[in-house]
């Protein structure tokens, strides 16, 4: 028998009995001839004690075991004495007394330290990724994202969703990525490729008549790495029949909250129900359309203030058909040149020109632009920003969305650097009204925003016609402390619709009829209405764990260069098996 108890598992109650533990040697004591050695499992520590007075032979074993030895080890279990209870552990109050030691395995010198957590290298900790999960806070993350996914199983499955998986090989589906494909060996010259989601095959179970599904689906991404990125990744995916956009909001908010409640106890929900705002004022409040509303610092509209100003940058851009933009930040009029220049070396980062600025300093307002603006626009403007003596009010001139986007990263920024974040609070928010299509930045070509098989809103409906480009969708994503965290739509169930938008798209009736022919004709066998929403759970895991990235939250996780250390992937492979795929490697 290898044990009668966990490492995590011994109580004062079990005094005087007999324990059989096995772990892994975590921190080894020798004390004037004792050896104590905290024996690890998942399940926690136990402190095991070698006395050459009890059991001699077992003491000359313990001397020669080293960090992450495997044992097996039986004993009597005791009382600490008098002060040396560890209140930090739950079997803090016991020890056990060895009289049986194996040694089931020998461990190199790991290439970390497994019973601290000092910073060691992401390289590292990834080609060792195994012993990287033996850690404490590696073991909590994957067991909260193990409970986490139970809860969601379980939440669901009361409300009558079924479960169903969906194809991995599949033909594919667009999401905006580039995608992962793979040889068909079959049928040469063909692939398959792996889904960036199931979002076709979802849509086709509803006009099977599943209703509500889910599925905890691996998509895959070929796309840049991000902190919040990873080429493959897990999603809550889910679909129904016959609901209209608050529904599914609905049940996504309860199943968010329940969560919390259960399983970020300490969190405090900052409004429920969960705010509804359109993305357009989303972009305009709070220059992002994941705001994060922990903290206020709302963004101004001055166009109209500045219109025929004599700062031709301000005056000019209005003209265009742009606008300029207002952020008020209270009580930095301190603020070094130094500070206010890295402002707007961030602020260039993300598209802007420059970052005017306005600091109400003593009585008195210092700003490059003073000149331009004169007495009567700056007292306009501090009249709608609402800035007092202290504040600094920085500016934003360009289209709207780049405008608002430049004065959202200087608010996340200010925010950060001002200490304005309550990170005991979960900001949960929905953005709704979506544009249908975006601009594509290198071809100019409109895009489908989320993807084509988005409604449009249905009083936009005429817009599709005269300007697609200002239809709105009925396309919602839910926002927790400045992270999208899940994105969603409801859905076109006609086929006619659904060509109108591939038109839109510039995806050629033939184009469509490859791509997509089976959607359109599965539209044609009595379509239900229905729609949907997919939570990136890789994200949702890493906030509630407050981790910094996703790959924290992931038990083997690609790099930021998108590669597998621990298993060395992508590689290499024999003649052969290209030969066989059909597949030949051309050497630039
Ligand atoms: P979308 O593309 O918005 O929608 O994806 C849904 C959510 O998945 C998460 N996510 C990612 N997480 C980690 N790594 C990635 N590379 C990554 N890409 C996306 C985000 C995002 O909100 N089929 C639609 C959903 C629907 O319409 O029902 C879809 O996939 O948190
Ligand atoms: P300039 O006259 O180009 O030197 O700009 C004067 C000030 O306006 C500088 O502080 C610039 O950073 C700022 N600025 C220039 N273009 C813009 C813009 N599009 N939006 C906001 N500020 C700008």
């Amino acid at each position: 028998m290898y044990r009668s108890h966990s490492c995590g598992q011994l109580r004062l109650s079990d005094k005087g009995t007999t324990a059989t533990l096995s772990g892994w040697v975590h921190r080894r004591r020798d004390h004037g001839g004792v050896i104590f050695i905290d024996l690890r499992d998942r399940f926690g520590l136990t402190q095991i004690v070698f006395d050459p007075t009890v059991n001699e032979e077992s003491w000359k074993i313990a001397d020669t075991v080293r960090p992450e030895y495997v044992l097996t080890v039986k004993g009597e279990v005791r009382q600490r004495i008098e002060g040396q209870n560890n209140k930090n552990l739950d079997t803090g109050e016991v020890e056990v007394y060895i009289d049986n030691i194996q040694i089931l395995n020998k461990s190199k010198t790991p290439p970390f330290e497994i019973d601290q957590e000092k910073p060691v290298g992401e390289e590292l900790r990834l080609k060792y990724r195994y012993l990287d999960l033996r850690h404490d806070r590696m073991r909590d993350n994957i067991e909260l994202r193990h409970k986490l996914i139970k809860q969601i199983r379980d939440f669901l499955d009361e409300d009558k969703f079924l479960e169903i998986e969906t194809p991995i090989l599949i033909k594919g589906t667009p999401e905006g990525s580039r995608e992962y494909m793979v040889p068909s060996r079959l049928y040469p010259g063909k692939f398959f490729v792996l889904p960036q989601s199931p979002q076709q095959l979802k849509q086709l179970l509803m006009i099977s008549g599943f209703d509500k599904y889910f599925q905890i689906a691996r998509c895959f991404r070929d796309e840049d790495q991000r902190g919040d990125r990873q080429p493959e990744f897990t999603q809550l995916d889910l679909e129904m029949s016959f609901v209209d956009e608050k529904e599914v909001m609905g049940i996504n908010e309860r199943l968010l909250v329940k969560l919390t409640e259960t399983l970020a106890p300490d969190k405090k929900i900052q409004s429920t129900p969960f705010p509804v705002i359109s993305w357009h004022e989303a972009m305009s409040r709070y220059g992002s359309d994941k705001p994060d509303i922990r903290f206020e610092m709302e963004l101004t509209d001055i166009s109209d203030v500045v219109k025929d100003c004599g700062f031709k940058v301000f005056s000019d851009t209005v003209k265009a058909g742009g606008v300029v933009k207002a952020l008020r930040v209270e009580g930095v009029a301190d603020w070094s040149r130094g500070e206010i220049d890295k402002l707007e070396e961030l602020a260039k980062i993300h598209g802007a020109k420059g970052l005017a600025y306005l600091v109400y300093k003593e009585d008195e307002i210092k700003s490059p632009i003073f000149k331009f603006l004169g007495d009567e626009i700056t007292q306009k403007i501090t009249d709608v920003t609402g800035a007092k003596m202290g504040d600094i009010v920085f500016f934003a001139a360009d289209q709207f969305t780049t405008a608002c986007e430049v004065l959202g990263q200087v608010r996340l920024a200010c925010g950060a650097k001002l200490n304005l974040i309550d990170e005991n609070v979960f900001a949960y928010l929905w953005v709704n009204e979506f544009p249908m299509f975006e601009f594509e930045k290198e071809s100019g070509q409109l895009t489908a925003m989320h993807h084509p098989f988005t409604r449009p809103l249905a009083e936009d409906m005429d817009l599709l016609d005269t300007e697609p480009s200002q239809a709105r969708a009925v396309a919602y994503d839910v926002i927790l402390n400045g992270n999208e965290i899940g994105g969603g739509s409801i859905r076109i169930h006609e086929p006619d619709l659904q060509k109108k938008i591939f038109e839109i798209l510039r995806i050629s009736p033939e184009d469509a009829e490859m791509r997509f022919g089976h959607m359109l004709e599965a539209f044609s066998f009595g379509a239900p209405p229905h729609g949907g929403i997919a939570w990136g759970l890789d994200r949702l895991i890493m906030i509630f764990a407050g981790e910094p990235n996703i790959r924290e939250v992931i038990a083997f996780p690609k790099d930021q260069k998108a590669k597998d250390l621990t298993l060395g992937a992508p590689s290499e492979l024999p003649d052969k098996d290209l030969k066989e795929a059909n597949i030949k490697i051309i050497n630039d």
